[in-house]
């Protein structure tokens, strides 16, 4: 079971649309998918066409079996996120509150990935996220704030590994909403790809451009593939997938 958390404390970078894109593609190749969503604001869950007022992460993390919070939508199982999982920080016990999910994990087999959405915050619900993950996926904008947010995970990154989790791989930094007719997507490229250097990872070479079908798959609750799979949006994220594939592979 690989674990592959999509992060960023910075909102609306694509992390959702990503973990969305990455968890039906990994199905359509072929793969058992679980997919969980560690935001309050649920829109993994939603998307995903998740039913309203029923149990979920947060009742995971709290100790709830398996059973009693999987959905599945015909293509991926997920466990939704919902409101509740804003006070995870307040409401739960500060002994051992980064690895509730490690411990709600443990419960889990029999699937071939985990994929996990991350609120836009390093807080306690990233951090949980970040210590069971195998691979993390940086989301980015090329805008000029989101390089300091990029450097600021990895010194939480390198936190994890000193305390947590030794094994945390960071997949790459992935470009999202980037256009190749705007400037500041070029400008910007070389100095993720020197911050990526320095984590000792790499910007994937597919970046996912602009694509209106992406907002409009997750209104009407279909994957990407599905709802437009001739889409710049499919087509982005399936070669994402192959890159994030094949690297795994060289990488053992
Ligand atoms: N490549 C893209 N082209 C067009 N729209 C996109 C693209 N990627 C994401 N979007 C849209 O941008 C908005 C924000 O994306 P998304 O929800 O994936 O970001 P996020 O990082 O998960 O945000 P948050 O931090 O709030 O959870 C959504 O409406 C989504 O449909
Ligand atoms: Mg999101």
């Amino acid at each position: 079971m690989r674990v592959v958390v999509f992060s960023n404390k910075k909102g609306g970078v694509g992390k959702t649309t990503s973990a969305l894109a990455t968890a039906a593609g990994l199905v359509k190749a072929g793969y058992k998918v679980l997919a969980i969503d560690m935001d309050g604001q649920g829109n993994f869950g939603v998307s995903s066409g998740g039913e309203k007022n029923v149990k979920g992460t947060y009742d995971f993390l709290k100790g709830d079996s398996l059973e009693t919070v999987l959905q599945s939508n015909g293509v991926y199982d997920f466990i939704a996120g919902d409101k509740r999982l804003s006070n995870a920080e307040a409401d739960f016990p500060r002994i051992g509150s980064e690895s509730l999910l490690r411990k709600a994990l443990k419960k889990v087999a029999g699937y071939d990935f985990v994929i996990i959405d991350t609120p836009p915050a390093m807080g306690l619900l990233t951090l949980n996220a970040l210590v069971v993950a195998d691979d993390l996926i940086i989301c980015a904008q090329s805008d000029a704030y989101s390089v300091a947010g990029c450097m600021e995970l990895f010194g939480n990154v390198e936190l994890v590994r000193e305390n947590y989790n030794e094994n945390l791989n960071i997949a790459g930094i992935l470009l999202t909403r980037y256009s190749t007719q705007t400037n500041i997507s070029k400008q910007m490229l070389p100095l993720y790809e020197q911050a990526a250097q320095v984590m000792g990872a790499v910007v994937f070479n597919t970046k996912i451009r602009e694509n209106i079908k992406l907002t409009e798959s997750q209104v009407m609750n279909k994957p990407i593939y599905k709802y437009a799979p001739d889409s710049n949006g499919a087509k982005d994220y399936e070669a994402f997938l192959n890159e994030y594939l094949e690297g795994m592979k060289n990488n053992g």
